[in-house]
């Protein structure tokens, strides 16, 4: 499941990243939009969606990074399942993203040197609290009265895991206006295609 496929890596950065950057920027008074819900594929083909945040880009591309512990369910089905859509609503400007593409897991057993250094990186930025949930039970076993206590490790422990969503499919929809603006953004293998569409 860490074998990586390609990505697009792309410069310049795709068109998409120009609107989501403002939409970032002229959102960072609220912490809360750097949260966005990440929908997935369960095993048996339902969908799963929780809420995640938005940890940056990988550098020099497109990539979206964020952390998970690899012991929680979203994980294993992503094996056979790999395809994801992230739905970003930035509440002061009214707009929504949808980010469509493959989710890529990054774990301790990646062994390619950039993806490891990443994971490291991404250990390091996180807070004390937030590093001390992955030495915590497994997520969604039979809540323990015990093992929330564990010495905090320096090194990313196994369940410190990193989720890269790669986008093919970008929809921007903005609320403001009569009537709305949509844009939707395609990746056709070897660039990106931008089309006005109706709200
Ligand atoms: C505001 C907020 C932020 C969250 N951030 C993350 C996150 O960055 N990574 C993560 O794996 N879970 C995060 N969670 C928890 C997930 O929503 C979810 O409960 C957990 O990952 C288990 O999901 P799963 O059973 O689908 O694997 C967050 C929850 C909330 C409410």
């Amino acid at each position: 499941m860490s074998k990586l496929p390609p990505g697009a890596s792309t410069l310049p950065l795709a068109p998409w990243r120009s609107p989501l950057a403002r939409a970032l920027h002229r959102n960072r008074s609220r912490p809360d939009s750097r949260y966005l819900q990440l929908a997935t594929v369960r095993s048996d083909g339902r969908p799963a969606n929780r809420t995640v945040v938005f940890r940056g880009f990988r550098d020099l591309s497109d990539d979206l990074l964020f952390i998970t512990d690899t012991r929680s369910d979203k994980v294993a089905p992503l094996a056979g399942h790999p395809h994801a859509e992230a739905c970003w609503y930035f509440t002061q400007t009214r707009e929504q993203f949808r980010l469509n593409g493959q989710l890529t897991l990054v774990t301790a057993a990646t062994t390619d040197p950039a993806w490891s250094e990443l994971r490291h990186r991404l250990w390091q930025a996180q807070s004390e609290k937030s590093r001390q949930s992955f030495t915590w039970p497994p997520p969604g076993q039979p809540r323990q009265a015990a093992g929330f206590d564990q010495p905090l490790p320096s090194e990313p422990p196994d369940p410190f895991g990193l989720l890269v969503l790669i986008p093919t499919w970008v929809d921007h929809l903005e609320l403001r206006g009569t009537p709305q603006h949509r844009y939707r953004y395609d990746w056709t293998g070897d660039r990106w295609v931008l089309a006005a569409v109706n709200p």
